[in-house]
């Protein structure tokens, strides 16, 4: 994919996601959302998730894709580095880093941004995993911020709901 085509997909995932959030409060609601409509924009996505910070630790939230590790400790795989030094992480071949978890085998790159609540607080951390090498760059990374902001760092979040 070429960068102008990148930047493309994302600039239509972007649009609709926050036409379908216009007004959205929900947490869980837009976590699930947001992973839905980038697996379907973005052609390289294998695995898309969020990993929510409970008592101290990751737990696995809404995602798409196969069966993901259920707890992370902060101590433990790229997504605890990302949520211990609260800083993205931009891995091109995650078999060369000694802390990546393999949850599936399949995956080769990622990108892990940290997701932040209105008062600066860490909720989560948005977790993307490819089957190809070198997947996510600098454009993945804006994108991906700009959305983790625009929708998590909102006064109005309401974090859990009861079914
Ligand atoms: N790759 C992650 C583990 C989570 S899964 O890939 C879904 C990591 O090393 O943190």
């Amino acid at each position: 994919m070429t960068t102008t085509e990148k930047q493309a997909v994302y600039k239509d995932a972007l649009r609709e996601i926050n036409a379908v959030l216009m007004g959205e409060t929900l947490m869980i609601t837009k976590m699930a959302s947001i992973n839905c409509i980038l697996k379907e924009y973005i052609p390289y996505y294998f695995w898309v998730g969020f990993y929510c910070v409970h008592k101290g630790t990751l737990v696995i939230g809404p995602y798409q894709g196969t069966l993901g590790c259920l707890h992370i400790p902060f101590s433990k795989g790229i997504c605890g580095r990302a949520a211990r030094t609260e800083t993205t992480q931009l891995i091109k071949d995650v078999h060369a880093d000694s802390e990546h978890l393999a949850c599936d085998n399949r995956s080769n790159s990622e990108i892990v941004i940290p997701v932040f609540d209105a008062d600066k607080k860490l909720i989560a951390v948005f977790d993307v995993d490819s089957t190809e090498y070198a997947a996510f760059d600098e454009i993945d990374r804006e994108y991906l911020e700009i959305i983790m902001m625009l929708h998590f760092n909102d006064n109005e979040l309401e974090k859990s709901y009861e079914c």
